[in-house]
């Protein structure tokens, strides 16, 4: 661990998220910047064990700042969760004169990476990159932003037709366990309801907040659904429900899935993944290991993987409020 770094590699893993596209552009650039060879490696940990890797230059990363998706490609590996997988990868790090890792991944990436330090010693730093935002140690993770303004834009115009029907609309969101998609976005776009597995509201809750709606003269509704959310399980059996019990609403059931995952990232994604990506790079040239780096307050910062895994981000009740009172 205490020879110079001459060579750093850089995988995406886990679900992608726009804006790693981004951080791998940062980590080649700040790479080239120290005088550091960069390779990249392909679907994961995956292409680690598979020695599926290709060297990087500043140009290779050239016009893929505003680009969706991973270059690098994305994968979940069964094999790396064994132990023979890790050693294999392991090897083909050392056969490539590999010093050290940054990975770009939620925690399942994170969770891998901390087994391959305890293992191998081998220095890895992370990037958090998920659209799910559920990782301690940072503000927002790369991608979260993007997906609030790709679900906001799909829900105004969800907005529209529901108002002239005078539908409701129950609109499942990404998120896995955590709600912070569902929260942020439901506020955003005037969700009359917010589900989210963190303030399991019940579905007495959702009945007496949809009356409530019908007796102040509101003719069309939006339920956001977080896909994580207790009641909101199965997103078509809430939906039954409600119609069970409410026969005269006209209920629509929209399931968003994968688009929340693509598009452009947004400015602020690509700047944090900019910043992100050189701030992974100094971590290691600094000799730092097994810690995430994030943007907490506006400043870089850092907490060791097992934080970021273990503890969790907190919704913030305030948020909760104004979406109660934005939407008497
Ligand atoms: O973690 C990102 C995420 O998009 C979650 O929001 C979602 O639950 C999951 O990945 C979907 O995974 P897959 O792409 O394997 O269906």
């Amino acid at each position: 661990m205490n020879e110079p770094i001459k060579k750093i590699a850089v995988l995406t893993s886990g679900g992608d998220a726009p804006g790693m596209n981004a951080a791998i552009r940062a980590v080649v650039r700040a790479c080239t910047y120290y005088r550091v060879d960069c390779i990249g490696v392909y679907r994961g940990y995956q292409g680690l064990i598979e020695g599926d890797m290709e060297s990087l230059s500043a140009r290779h990363v050239s016009n893929i700042i505003n680009r969706g998706g991973t270059i690098l490609k994305s994968a979940r590996s069964e094999e790396f969760r064994t132990k023979e997988g890790r050693a294999k990868a392991y090897e083909n790090l050392k056969k490539a004169g590999v010093g050290a890792l940054v990975i770009i991944g939620g925690d399942g990436t994170f969770t891998g990476g901390l087994k391959f330090i305890e293992e191998f010693n081998f220095p890895v730093v992370g990037i958090p990159g998920t659209i799910d935002n559920d990782i301690y140690g940072t503000d927002n993770t790369i991608g979260y932003d993007t997906a609030l303004n790709t679900v906001v834009e799909v829900i105004d115009k969800i907005r529209d037709t529901a108002s002239s029907h005078n539908r409701l609309f129950f609109i499942e969101v990404m998120g896995r366990d955590a709600g912070f998609i569902a929260l942020n976005a439901g506020i955003g776009a005037g969700a009359e309801e917010i589900l989210i597995p963190e303030k399991n509201l019940g579905l007495d809750r959702l009945v007496e907040s949809l009356d409530k709606s019908r007796e102040k003269g509101k003719t069309s509704s939006l339920v956001v659904v977080s896909e994580g959310d207790k009641i909101g399980k199965n997103v078509f059996e809430l939906a039954d429900f409600i119609k069970e019990k409410y026969p005269f609403y006209d209920i629509r059931v929209s399931v968003l899935g994968h688009m929340q995952r693509g598009g452009s990232p947004s400015c602020y994604d690509r700047v944090l993944a900019s910043r992100l990506g050189v701030a992974a790079v100094e971590a290691l040239l600094d000799r730092t290991s097994g810690v995430m780096v994030g943007i907490t307050n506006n400043e870089v910062t850092s907490v060791g993987f097992n934080k970021a895994i273990k503890m969790n981000h907190d919704i913030n009740e305030e948020l909760l409020k104004v979406a109660e009172i934005t939407s008497v």
